[in-house]
């Protein structure tokens, strides 16, 4: 480790953090000792992955769904989440991962040992095939404005999704707080008591993540932000200051 980011690291509290992980991986580990991105790529079958790599992958993908068949990134990434979440830590969890694209985030998982679900459109033959690949459990289903999800089966102890493009991203037809609101209390539904949601929003045209009144239903429900991120753990109800009644 770089001296830079060691000092940096004493400065920002992160080493807290990280020792605090360290102490709780040695006391409740879930993964093994050495885990990281080499090991768990290692898992996956190299040429069933070339495959569907020389099908679809392209040199500059930009924002195409191939820019995910760029393995090694988007494990390490989908890592991270894993991490932050503290799925690598303590008992078998069971996860939902709302618009789980090739499944990396899940497979993870799985690799840990939880039980997993995605959901997700049937609109990309290449998710399909890596979802297959990885052998992820994924459920065809759109998420719709004011509508429930389906019987999803036992509640969940996690639910995420990330780089959301289901809240009318990119849209005129973007999510206000009533249709936040009708989905968290749906997510509820799904969610163990102790149950956390994570969230990770998309950047719109503007470049914004959420609205500053969005921002702040969400904190009023509990939600930790970090930038894009946004962690209810746990999730509270809708304050009546902001139900919809009231606005
Ligand atoms: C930007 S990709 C993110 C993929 C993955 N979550 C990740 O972070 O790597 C957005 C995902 O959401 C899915 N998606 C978009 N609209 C959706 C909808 N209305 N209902 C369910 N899934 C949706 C897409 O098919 C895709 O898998």
């Amino acid at each position: 480790m770089r001296l830079s980011y060691k000092l940096r690291k004493v400065f920002t509290g992160d080493a807290i953090a990280s020792a605090r992980h360290h102490v709780k991986q040695w006391l409740i580990g879930r993964a093994p000792l050495r885990f990281d991105v080499a090991r768990i790529t290692q898992t996956i079958d190299r040429e069933k992955f070339q495959e569907i790599y020389d099908r679809y992958g392209m040199a500059n993908p930009g924002d195409e769904w191939p820019k995910y068949l760029e393995i090694e990134p988007w494990m390490e990434i989908n890592l991270k989440r894993v991490r932050d979440l503290g799925l690598d830590l303590g008992g078998k969890k069971r996860v939902l991962d709302i618009g789980c694209g090739t499944g990396y985030f899940l497979y993870i998982c799985q690799y840990l040992g939880h039980d997993v679900l995605g959901l997700d459109l049937d609109e990309e033959p290449g998710f399909a095939e890596m979802v297959d690949l990885l052998g992820v459990k994924r459920k065809i289903w759109r998420i719709e404005t004011f509508a429930p999800l389906p019987d999803l089966g036992p509640k969940f102890d996690v639910i995420a999704a990330h780089m959301i493009c289901f809240n009318g991203h990119k849209s005129d037809k973007l999510w206000q707080i009533p249709e936040w609101e009708f989905f968290l209390d749906d997510l509820a539904r799904h969610l163990e008591p102790r149950g956390q949601i994570c969230l990770e929003l998309n950047r719109e045209y503007d470049g914004s993540l959420y609205t500053e009144e969005l921002k702040e239903y969400f904190e009023a429900r509990g939600a930790e932000i970090h930038t894009q991120r946004v962690l209810f753990n746990p999730l509270r109800p809708a304050p009546a200051a902001v139900a919809p009644v009231a606005r």
